[in-house]
């Protein structure tokens, strides 16, 4: 091996090409180098020319992941395949690697291709006619693979490895990614410490006191679904967002030694009110349920009902519950469903028009609170790199007589759900 700087290269790589013993040289990188290569090589021997890198990204833990991605993208997509250091693939942490197997394929979703002389393209014109008519099939039927990318797992080193996205990405609308602002938890924070808990917390009485659990908006029994998984009693089990706690106060019933985080000071008081009130005890957390207290493989169940599920950001909370669970772990949750959160305007109950798009959709801002709604697919492949195999998803009909809501109308959610429960089990 001989190694050498940038300055030096011409002149090595010069007499490195003029030694008698070479009969072949072989060449990956850029044009303009390779160009150089092929005009000395062509007077001395054959040369094979590879007008392209073959270089692996790799990202570690502990990057940092704005400019990991912008590498990335940079390094993948912006000379075309036509550089030394393009890279073909990208091995990352498997700590990151469910953050990192979606974002560079939605930030190359928004470069601007276009002519190059346009002060605005980011990515200029294809290597050839050839190139271009590739392009075009899938430019016209509207081709744009802004979701995730599946990554491959190797089995020998735990390395996570991320297939890069195509060339084939035009400009497309990125508002409503999970890439917005990393301030929800203290907007949420606020909105529950400010607002929603007093309207909140007369509440918590009743669901303390209820024999048998029921889900969500529209009291789904849990005979009817099971959400609970078998072997409960004796399980140490952590409820993510947990408000007032009703849910860990069931699973404490069950037999289960439940833990519940919030980041609300005034919903882990009635929490915590409810605990003395009906004698059951159990640790209440003040915290984010993003980055949780607690060591990697110490829980058998992770839970949320509208809790992480709904107000934390998926990418975050989904990593966060595979690493407290032990393998095998259970993580059920209910939140709406993607179907509401297409149809429901910024005021009033949702309705039979869909008011904003799917592709894009993780992130809504409602001005003084961020909830988050991943669709179908994209929750599918995050649980999946989170290895999680999923069980069951149950999509929730309204019962007859229901009452209504101000976001959502009896009547609408007997026809189409307006929430979800998700049941996943972690691998090993
Ligand atoms: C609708 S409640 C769900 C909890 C419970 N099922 C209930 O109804 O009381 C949503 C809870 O999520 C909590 N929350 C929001 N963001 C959170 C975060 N980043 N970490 C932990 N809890 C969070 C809120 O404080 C609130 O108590």
């Amino acid at each position: 091996m001989i190694t050498y700087t940038p300055e030096d290269a011409a002149e090595v790589m010069a007499a490195l090409i003029a030694q008698p013993a070479v009969t072949r040289v072989n060449f990956t990188g850029s044009a303009s180098a390779g160009r150089t290569v092929a005009e000395l090589a062509g007077r001395h021997t054959r040369v094979v020319l590879e007008l392209d890198g073959k270089a692996s990204l790799l990202v570690l833990a502990d990057a940092d992941l704005d400019a990991s991605v912008e590498t990335a993208c940079v390094a993948a997509l912006l000379p075309q395949g036509r550089i030394g250091t393009s890279s073909e693939r990208i091995i990352v942490d498997r700590s990151i690697a469910a953050e990192f197997s979606v974002r560079p394929a939605e930030r190359a979703a928004i470069l601007v291709a276009g002519d190059p002389r346009d002060p605005e393209a980011q990515i200029g014109p294809l290597i050839d006619a050839v190139a271009a008519d590739h392009l075009t099939p899938n430019t016209k039927s509207g081709s744009r693979r802004t979701g995730p990318v599946r990554p491959r797992v190797s089995r020998e080193s735990g390395a996570v490895e991320i297939p890069l996205p195509q060339q084939q990405h035009l400009r497309s609308n990125a508002s409503m990614t999970h890439d917005g602002p990393a301030d929800h938890v203290e907007q949420n924070r606020r909105f529950w410490d400010d607002e929603a808990a007093a309207w909140h917390g007369p509440l918590a009485r009743d669901h303390w006191a209820q024999v048998e659990p029921s889900w969500g908006l529209w009291a789904t029994p849990e005979s009817q679904v099971s959400v609970l998984p078998d072997g409960i009693d004796g399980m140490r089990t952590i409820e993510l967002g947990c408000g007032t706690a009703y849910v860990s106060a069931w699973l404490a019933r069950a037999g289960a030694h439940p833990v519940g985080i919030d980041l609300s000071e005034k919903q882990l008081a009635t929490a915590r009110a409810m605990q003395a009130e009906f004698g059951i005890d159990f640790p209440l957390v003040l915290g984010n349920a993003e980055k949780v207290p607690y060591e990697d493989n110490t829980f058998g169940l992770a839970i949320s009902e509208y809790g992480a599920s709904l107000w934390c950001d998926p990418y975050q909370w989904i990593p966060e519950a595979a690493r407290l669970l032990v393998p095998g772990g259970r993580l059920v949750f209910s939140r709406y469903s993607p179907l509401f959160a297409l149809c429901v305007p910024s005021e009033g109950p949702a309705s039979t028009t869909l008011s904003r798009s799917q592709f894009g959709l993780t992130r809504l801002d409602w001005g003084n609170h961020v909830e988050f709604v991943l669709p179908h697919g994209e929750m599918l492949r995050l649980l999946r790199a989170c290895d999680f195999v999923v069980e069951d998803l149950i999509e929730i009909q309204a019962p007859q007589h229901a009452r209504n809501y101000e976001e959502v109308l009896a009547d609408w959610a007997q026809q189409w759900p307006s929430e979800e429960i998700w049941k996943a089990r972690l691998a090993g």
